[in-house]
């Protein structure tokens, strides 16, 4: 028997442990067993796509396109490319000025919406509308950073958050203005280990934008490990206050550049927050990837999403928007 024919028995388990921010036994415990129970049924996968990482690499990524740079390398947990020369991001930014002038400043949800602040205007129908988007998330400049990250072929998430999210923040559209509630505070995510975000700014953003901010992994580990982080005694988002008892304010990284300006971070290793008091409208590009086997239950508490995958694809790329996906030589 498939162990995937046991979800429907899981479900009701994996919701409650699922549910706030994993809150019943405590982020780190749910985190291993959520683990434990996506290896057994992914593990096999996760292998080969770890053994395909270190063997085949340099032939997957020459096939998916040679890359026109050296790789881009994460430190500390995260990297920042202000070049503006990964493929495809002309065409993203152009495209992302589209949608922008669509459906900017118009607020999705009614009041009380869970991060009212922040909304992804991405829509299903746009993978096909405007394929820049996935081109760069397959780029193989992009995908060398993020699987050296992973030590793995990266998997683009189908769960939370989306694999490709489009958000505007905007401060207009905040239920509690001025007082920072859900991602405006410090948290560090726990969907996998690690979990690496590709963000691209899609208009220049200042401190008036609410950037994305974040501390190092180095000073994040001490942070956790002095607050007891990721256990039961603590909940998911912490004040500034017991941050910066243990990091320095100057410690802080502010994701404030020009347009086409990209972060490569670790969301499971730093700790971070954003979109506070966006009071001018925040655009950014928000890119998740994962490997094979997640450290949460995700994918069985919500719709998962797809991506189109053309038989023309390259093996590296059709892995990338497939977790299930492996060469036939494997
Ligand atoms: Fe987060």
């Amino acid at each position: 028997m498939a162990l995937s024919q046991l979800d429907p028995l899981v479900r009701p388990l994996a919701q409650r442990l699922h549910a706030d921010h994993m809150a019943r036994l405590g982020i780190d415990t749910t985190m291993a067993l959520a683990e434990t129970y996506n290896r057994m049924k992914y593990g096999r996968i996760d292998a080969a796509r770890r053994a395909l990482y270190r063997d085949q690499w340099t032939s997957l990524i020459a096939e998916n396109g040679v890359p026109r740079r050296p790789a881009i390398e994460m430190k500390d947990g995260w990297a920042l490319d202000l070049s503006q020369s990964l493929p495809h991001l002309d065409r993203v930014l152009d495209d992302s000025e589209k949608i922008i002038a669509e459906r900017a400043g118009v607020r999705k949800s009614s009041g009380g919406a869970y991060r009212s602040y922040f909304q992804d205007v991405w829509t299903p129908a746009d993978l096909e509308k405007y394929p820049s988007f996935l081109d760069f998330a397959t780029s193989s400049e992009v995908l060398s950073t993020v699987a050296r990250s992973i030590g793995s072929v990266p998997v683009l998430s189908t769960a939370l958050p989306s694999g490709i999210r489009f958000v505007e923040s905007n401060a207009e559209f905040d239920d509690q203005p001025g007082q920072p509630h859900d991602s405006q505070l410090y948290h560090i995510d726990y969907y996998s280990l690690p979990n690496v975000y590709v963000l691209v700014l899609l208009r220049d953003t200042t401190r008036e934008h609410g950037p994305w901010t974040f501390l190092p992994r180095g000073v994040s580990q001490r942070v956790r490990e002095g607050l007891d982080y990721w256990t039961r005694r603590r909940g998911y988002r912490v004040s500034d206050e017991e941050v910066y008892s243990i990091a320095k304010r100057t410690d802080a990284i502010e994701f404030s550049h020009p347009r086409g300006s990209v972060l490569f971070i670790d969301s499971s290793g730093c700790f971070h927050f954003g979109s506070r008091d966006s009071i001018q409208p925040r655009f950014q590009l928000m890119l998740g990837y994962h490997g094979v086997c997640r450290t949460d239950f995700a994918e069985l508490v919500v719709p998962q999403k797809s991506y189109p995958i053309r038989p023309a694809d390259s093996r590296l790329r059709q892995m990338v928007l497939s977790r299930e996906s492996l060469p036939k030589s494997v």
